[in-house]
């Protein structure tokens, strides 16, 4: 079964110089899957939350491309929350792992590579069925 200590931030590749930064992620390469998809969260009004979910299959890497949030990851026995502040460093999010995102700063941008198209059977949604998924229980 996953566990939290499968998700971990990884620095991401980063070209420097005194016009501004820029960071490559390269499927397969600094991210441990095929990107096929990339969406991002935006306009986020204070005090709102994300996620709420994990995912059957899916894996995803997680970026502050703008502002700061928390990653709260749940593998249904230990929580962990990561704070993302730089767009340099990625959370890599395995599959049957619970997230919430919370405490977005004003102007945030949560940029999500993921390893597979929109699929919404690979949602779970419900917190409870969550836990017994991965007790085996369902
Ligand atoms: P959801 O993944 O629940 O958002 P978040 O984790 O940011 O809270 O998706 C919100 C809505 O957007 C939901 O109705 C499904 C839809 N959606 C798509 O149609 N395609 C996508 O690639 C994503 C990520 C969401």
């Amino acid at each position: 079964m996953s566990s939290i200590l499968d998700c971990k931030v990884i620095p991401l590749y980063k070209i420097h110089n005194r016009a501004g930064n820029i960071t490559i992620v390269e499927g397969k390469k600094n991210v441990p899957f095929e990107v096929k998809r990339i969406y991002y969260l935006y306009d986020i009004p204070g005090g709102e939350g994300r996620g709420g979910h994990a995912h059957r299959e899916l894996r995803q890497l997680i970026v502050a491309a703008s502002g700061s949030f928390n990653v709260i990851l749940d593998d249904g026995k230990d929580k962990k929350t990561f704070y993302l502040n730089r767009p340099d460093y990625g959370l890599l999010v395995v599959p049957c792992i619970w997230r919430e995102l919370v405490d977005f700063s004003s102007g945030a941008i949560c940029l999500v590579l993921a390893s597979d198209i929109y699929k919404e059977e690979d949602y779970f949604r419900n917190y409870d069925f969550f836990l017994k998924y991965i007790d085996n229980e369902v």
